[in-house]
């Protein structure tokens, strides 16, 4: 039996529910290949589910739980996002190769916090994009994957005016950079520590909502995109929520669970690599301090993304020799 280290969690649970061990390593099917996971990442979905889920409404916390397991962890292994390389490939792969670069959202699957995980192919995985570390691979998978999706459900376009709520977490540095991308002008909301970080991301104008409580000089939007969660509010939220210009519409990454596909991951590592979409990464723990990276992201103020290094930057070569600008 080969043995790989991992971080599991047998019961929801605060962070140190998790605990790194050594475990079995996977063996791919035919229609698999194993990945060694060099990085992942911590975001808000990953200790949601560690924690079981239980400051949403029980409706929505039976659903999840049926998908992520109702009294324990479905799969132990926890981890959503994967940037890693492909070291054995199933007798039925066709689209990859071993010493491929891949990243993925694994969806339910999860394994991210482990060194090595199987894929199948038919997942949403991917070559990864060129000219990045795999920290910076995994930094922009998850924030990029979620805006994409709400900028296009919200019809960005040139001209519009998008207020970002929550611009400086994963979802909202990814949103404001795409937002400018797509020709938008951006208003970012965000804590008093983060306004220098949205500015430089390309954010117009910069609302701190634990100072103001209405938008300045009467400022009307097409789109309000809610990228925090309802759980977290202001009197600011709720007035650039009635400040929409007519046809204007409001949006929140709690409306649904999005699906991802193999053509969003294409997608995005076209924007990665034409450094549209840049990584923002606020810190990063070696696997065996996955405890405590829960434990600072569930505090609800990172600044763009938390990455588990599986394999530290020093040696995270290859295909990637450019280091995280965050
Ligand atoms: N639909 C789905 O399937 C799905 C999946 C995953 C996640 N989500 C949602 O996506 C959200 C964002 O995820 P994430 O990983 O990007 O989170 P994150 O990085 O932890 O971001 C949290 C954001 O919340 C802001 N914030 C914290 N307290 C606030 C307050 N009192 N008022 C206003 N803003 C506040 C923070 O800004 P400051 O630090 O500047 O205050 C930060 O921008 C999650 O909370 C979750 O609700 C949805």
């Amino acid at each position: 039996m080969t043995l790989m280290k991992a971080a599991i969690c047998t019961r929801y649970g605060p962070p140190e529910v998790l605990e790194v061990r050594d475990v079995e390593r996977p063996k791919p099917k035919d229609d698999e290949v194993l990945v060694r996971i060099h990085a992942s990442t911590v975001n808000s979905s990953d200790w949601f589910i560690r924690s079981g889920i239980p400051n949403e409404p029980a409706r929505m916390r039976w659903m999840m739980k049926l998908m992520i397991g109702v009294r324990r962890p479905r799969r132990q292994i926890l981890g959503l996002i994967v940037a890693g390389e492909v070291v054995e490939a199933g007798s039925k792969v066709t689209r990859f190769h071993v010493g491929d670069p891949v990243w993925a959202f694994t969806k339910f699957h999860l394994g991210g916090y482990a060194e090595y995980t199987c894929l199948r192919e038919a997942s949403t995985v991917s070559i990864a994009p060129a000219g990045l570390s795999f920290d910076e691979v995994a930094a922009i998978t998850f924030g990029g994957l979620l805006a994409l999706h709400y900028l296009r459900k919200g019809g960005v376009k040139s001209g519009m005016h998008v207020l970002l709520y929550g611009a400086s977490g994963g979802v909202g540095t990814a949103a404001v950079q795409l937002a400018k991308h797509l020709g938008a002008e951006v208003t970012a909301v965000c804590g008093p520590d983060n306004a220098d970080l949205v500015r430089r991301l390309g954010a117009d104008h910069v609302l701190d909502y634990t100072k103001v409580s209405t938008p300045p000089g009467g400022a009307r939007y097409d789109l309000v995109l809610d990228t925090v969660g309802k759980r977290k509010t202001s009197a600011l939220r709720t007035a650039c929520e009635h400040a929409l210009r007519p046809g204007g519409r409001v949006l929140s990454v709690d409306d649904g669970t999005p699906q991802f596909s193999q053509r969003d991951l294409a997608e995005l590592t076209g924007l990665a690599e034409r450094g549209v979409l840049q990584p923002v990464i606020d810190r990063r723990y070696p696997l065996e301090q996955i405890a405590e990276a829960h434990r600072y992201v569930e505090q609800e103020h990172k600044k763009g993304n938390v990455v588990i290094s599986v394999i530290p930057a020093t040696t995270d070569a290859g295909h990637y020799q450019k280091e995280a600008s965050p």
